[in-house]
């Protein structure tokens, strides 16, 4: 459990606090997981205490995954205040103080400090200028939301100018994919296990597919993703970091030290991307959505073939895929066994023919894995097709267990957990390694929204296919939650 804390949050009115943040911190609250709590709104919006709170009421009640008490909601209602930018620092400095004030009365000690920026890039430094004029810098945690900077350089200067004001060890750099239930359970099944991990290299697996297709647009993110894109939204942060869980050597501990450390060393062993190797797409429609330059060169849409240069992996391709309107809300990583050298089985027997045994993940909440293999066709004769086995946390009747992806990395936070968080130089070089493209980025090529991406994405990965969708779908659940 953590201990009481003082919660500031930056960007209190926006699409992130309303359907993840202040539904999952009531939740923290709720479950006792953080043993008790104020909260402070910080925007650009005018609202007083109650119009936040009714702001706050309303999010929860349609954004919460679980059923609402009213009791519930009421509390924690109640500890949640509002100052508004306009106001400076010193409204923040008194509201902050009355707060802890109140925590230290009930507790006997002082509370912990957590200041959320859930705010863009531009704003992120005003906003640690406020804390420190506010006199909140010291034994506070900061989360900060991506994107870290758009390249190396400004990467680097962000890093630079906070640095100036907090301590390393303060930051948060929140990816929540890593938050995931499912991409922990990438690391159980890898360390828990001596099953899979001696075949966990070029020797055995042919490539890798990390495909996150969703059906989303933009969601009234228009000035966000204009100046953002696929790759900056999605690769540099999420997609690149589940594959440091997928490709990185055993820790030495499960400490924010070590894994840190491992997944750092994936991003030194990746080459610099080969841009004939990326697709950029843009969904056609998108240059008539509301906020968006009809001439706009976003791309919604990126393939790319990224590569780890190290003994484990070298010449195993993975296989990076992401956008927007596209034919399904998908996040899988599939890992494509070698097939076996030799073949006594008749080419009309089916071998083959439903591709490579897979091992796949799904990184949906209530996380599920398949493995895909060859087996006998039930009748005479030896004709084969491909069986899966499969497991569904659904299934298990824990699925109320797991918690939301914000809801674990802020608890963690509270309690200055940092394995689940990225660092600034895993930051820094994955920007490195992105250059190329940011400097020399492929010419657009349009899709048709609900599709899975321009045609030029099977050329990308061919001789092999991308698997989704897939030939066949997950099975329903037997076990009656
Ligand atoms: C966010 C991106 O970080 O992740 C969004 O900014 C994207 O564009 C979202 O839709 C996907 O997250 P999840 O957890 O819904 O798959």
């Amino acid at each position: 459990m953590s201990e009481p804390h003082l919660i500031v949050l930056f960007g209190a009115t926006g699409d992130l606090a309303k359907r993840k943040l202040l539904p999952g911190i009531m939740h923290l609250l709720t479950s006792g997981l953080v043993p008790d709590l104020r909260l402070i709104g910080v925007s650009t919006h005018e609202y007083d205490d109650e119009t936040f709170r009714e702001f706050a009421e309303q999010a929860i009640r349609e954004f919460s995954k679980r059923p609402v008490d009213d009791p519930g909601l009421r509390d924690f209602l109640q500890r949640l205040a509002f100052v508004p930018v306009s106001e400076g620092p010193e409204a923040l400095a008194k509201q902050a103080a009355e707060y802890e004030g109140e925590l230290r009365e009930s507790h006997g000690a002082d509370p912990g400090r957590l200041h959320y920026l859930s705010v863009p890039p531009s704003a992120a430094l005003s906003v640690i200028t406020t804390l420190e004029q506010a006199g909140l810098v010291e034994r506070a945690k900061v989360i900060m939301e991506k994107p870290f900077g758009t390249d190396l350089e400004s990467a680097q200067q962000l890093n630079a100018e906070i640095h100036t004001v907090l301590d390393e060890r303060q930051i948060y750099r929140i990816d929540h994919f890593l938050g995931k239930e499912a991409a922990l359970n990438i690391l159980a099944f890898r360390f828990a296990n001596g099953l899979f991990e001696p075949i966990w290299n070029r020797n055995f697996i042919d490539y890798v597919q990390i495909d996150v297709p969703e059906t989303l647009s933009l969601e009234g993110r228009a000035g966000f993703y204009e100046g953002t894109g696929a790759f900056k939204d999605m690769v540099v942060t999420h997609l690149f970091q589940v594959m440091a869980f997928m490709a990185m050597e055993p820790p030495t501990a499960l400490d924010s030290g070590a894994i840190g450390e491992e997944k750092n060393k994936v991003f030194r062993s990746m080459l610099p991307l080969d841009v004939t190797k990326v697709v950029r797409g843009q969904y056609k429609g998108y240059r008539d959505e509301e906020g968006v330059d009809p001439a706009s060169d976003t791309e919604t849409f990126i393939a790319l073939r990224a590569e780890i240069d190290n003994w484990r992996w070298a010449d195993v391709p993975f296989y990076l895929r992401t956008g927007k309107r596209m034919g399904e809300g998908a996040r899988i990583i599939s890992i494509a066994f070698r097939e076996p050298p030799k073949s006594m089985f008749s080419a009309d027997s089916g071998i083959g023919l439903a591709g490579a045994d897979h091992l796949t993940f799904d990184l949906a909440d209530a996380s599920k894995m398949s493995l895909s293999y060859y087996g006998k066709r039930p009748g005479p004769g030896m004709r084969l097709q491909k069986l899966s086995m499969q497991f569904s946390t659904e299934d298990t009747g824990e699925a109320d267990e797991v918690l939301e992806a914000y809801e674990r990395l802020i608890y963690d936070a509270t309690r200055g957990e940092r394995t689940l968080f990225t660092t600034a130089a895993g930051i820094e070089r994955l920007w490195e390694v992105s250059a190329p493209l940011l400097d020399n980025p492929p010419p657009l090529e349009f899709y048709e929204p609900g599709s899975y991406g321009p045609d030029s994405v099977q050329e990308l990965i061919a001789p092999r296919r991308w698997r989704l969708p897939f030939e066949r779908k997950w099975r329903e659940s037997h076990t009656p939650k």
